[in-house]
């Protein structure tokens, strides 16, 4: 699509996997993503809190890369795959959101989405991250109270878990 059309709000039909289904939804080509899940889809669970970029509360997957959901249009996901945290939980809880609630990471509600998004992508793309690089992909995520030291434990109880789980995989193929 040419800028120009992107500039006029020209509609068109967006095509893309959401949550892992398939999705063609009528809209401008600059409606930010954040709008049209929840505004269209009734996805709340991604929250609108700065809307500039800043705090990370409407972090979602792009093609399983953490990305703000407020700074991407309708046009540049056509054809994406995007994960929500309704996604995360698709099959129930899974070992992020559970380390999460046992450790106190789950806060307000507002920054833990978001939080939980970005740990999954960390994760998902590296199972045994340091100290630097976990704090490197919580770096886009504010919690306004800087309550940090519950989502600090819950996320390294995301990595042992991570390792527990990858070890089990590796024995079941052995068998
Ligand atoms: S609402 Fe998107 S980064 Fe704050
Ligand atoms: S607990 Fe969510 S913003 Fe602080």
């Amino acid at each position: 699509m040419s800028n120009k059309a992107v500039e006029e709000g020209v509609p068109y039909s967006l095509h893309c996997f959401i949550n892992e289904g398939e999705e063609s939804i009528k809209t401008a080509p600059s409606t930010r993503l954040l709008t049209i899940l929840r505004d269209e889809l009734k996805l709340t669970g991604t929250k609108r809190s700065c809307d500039i970029g800043r705090c990370g509360a409407c972090m979602v997957l792009i093609d399983g890369k953490a990305v703000n959901s407020c700074l991407a249009m309708a046009y540049q996901c056509s054809g994406k795959h995007i994960t929500s945290i309704e996604g995360v939980a698709l099959q129930g809880i899974d070992y992020i959101q559970q380390a999460f609630l046992e450790e106190g990471g789950f806060q307000c509600g507002y920054c833990t989405p978001g939080m939980i998004v970005s740990v999954k992508a960390l994760l998902d793309d590296n199972s045994e991250p340091t100290d630097d690089e976990i704090a490197e992909a919580l770096s886009g995520n504010i919690c306004r109270c800087t309550g940090y030291g519950g989502i600090w434990r819950a996320v390294k109880q995301a990595v042992e878990r991570k390792r527990q789980l990858l070890a089990m995989e590796q024995k079941e193929e052995l068998i």
